[in-house]
């Protein structure tokens, strides 16, 4: 039986959720300048219908984070261009592939992609399938709770486990939910009963004392974070500090690297105006972590800077008195 390591401290292992816009190279760059995670997964890689399988491979770089491992996740419905991609990738030396099976988007990718696999459990046993067979690295499945419903729920999660996969992520809110309601974590503990495979647990961990509670609740097998990166990027510090019984804390330091290490990785090509844009979004969650930032908030996003460097300049010093260094 497949087990998921544990930190030499006893923390679970944890994961940088994939999140596509968001949590591009430039964060997970960032984030693994930060560190305290054990693994991130790489946004969805859209497979359609037409796919040229070689150069959408091309985007899924297996070192990007050395020594830090990154998966690729792939999102698709055509069983053989999958297993061809999955194939591809396994070639560029990715750890593992993820099966998306909760993008709520599935206009690219046709018929049954993302979460529109939920609506048939057979099929998302084919397409599963499809990749396990094809490559000889671990595959796993990403799914939400259900499509429009749960009526399908322990369908989905028996025919996900029976096609191989080695783990299964879950988050567990339907497409028809998007972000709204909490995640159900109950839903979480009762995929965990069914399922003879490691379980992840995801979804609206913010903080240390979430993620305690997730595990504890849930008796998940290990933890992804997303947005709860974005809001505080030591979280995954933090949680393991909470095993190891030594105090963290965080360095400013640390948190002007990270901001450093961001705009390095712009691409040359970005217009300015697309960096100042993505700078705020990554501020607008930052400035979360503190009921004095968040008033403040609207304010300071929507200064007109020319460039990203005078935004840092002039949005830092909000960030740096908000979080009290
Ligand atoms: C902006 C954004 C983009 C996302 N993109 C992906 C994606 O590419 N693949 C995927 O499986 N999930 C994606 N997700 C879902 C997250 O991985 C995660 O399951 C969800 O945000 C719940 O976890 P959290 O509460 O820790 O953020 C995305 C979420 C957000 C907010």
């Amino acid at each position: 039986m497949t087990t998921l390591p544990k930190n030499p401290n006893g923390c679970p292992y944890l994961i940088l959720a994939p999140m596509e816009g968001v949590g591009d190279r430039c964060f997970r760059k960032a984030m693994a300048s930060i560190g305290g995670f054990n693994e991130a997964v790489r946004d969805f890689l859209r497979v359609p219908r037409n796919a040229h399988i070689k150069s959408l491979a091309c985007a899924y770089v297996a070192d990007e984070l050395n020594p830090i491992p990154l998966a690729a996740q792939i999102m698709g419905s055509d069983l053989d261009l999958m297993a061809e991609m999955a194939r591809e990738i396994e070639s560029r030396g990715a750890p593992r592939i993820d099966l998306n099976c909760g993008c709520p988007s599935n206009t690219v990718t046709g018929r049954g992609a993302g979460s529109s696999l939920l609506k048939e459990p057979d099929f998302l046993h084919q397409v599963a399938k499809a990749i396990v067979k094809s490559v000889s690295i671990p595959v796993t499945v990403k799914m939400r709770s259900g499509f429009e419903d749960t009526s399908l729920f322990r369908e989905n999660l028996l025919a996900a486990q029976e096609s191989g996969i080695k783990y299964l992520t879950l988050h567990p809110r339907t497409k028809l939910d998007g972000y709204g309601p909490p995640a159900k974590w109950d839903l979480i503990a009762e995929a965990k009963a069914l399922l003879h495979i490691p379980v992840v647990g995801n979804g609206d961990i913010l903080t240390v004392e979430h993620a305690a509670a997730m595990l504890r609740t849930t008796g998940c097998d290990a933890l992804m974070i997303g947005r709860g990166s974005i809001i505080n990027p030591f979280i995954f510090h933090e949680i393991q500090a909470s095993f190891s019984g030594i105090a963290f804390k965080p360095e400013w330091e640390a948190l002007v690297r990270y901001f450093e290490v961001y705009l390095e990785e712009f691409p040359l090509d970005m217009p300015l105006r697309t960096k100042v844009n993505k700078l705020k979004q990554l501020f607008s969650f930052l400035f979360k972590a503190n009921p004095e930032l968040l008033k403040r908030r609207d304010a300071i996003l929507t200064s007109a800077c020319p460039d990203p460097q005078a935004f840092i300049d002039f949005a830092l010093p909000f960030l740096r008195a908000g979080w009290g260094y």
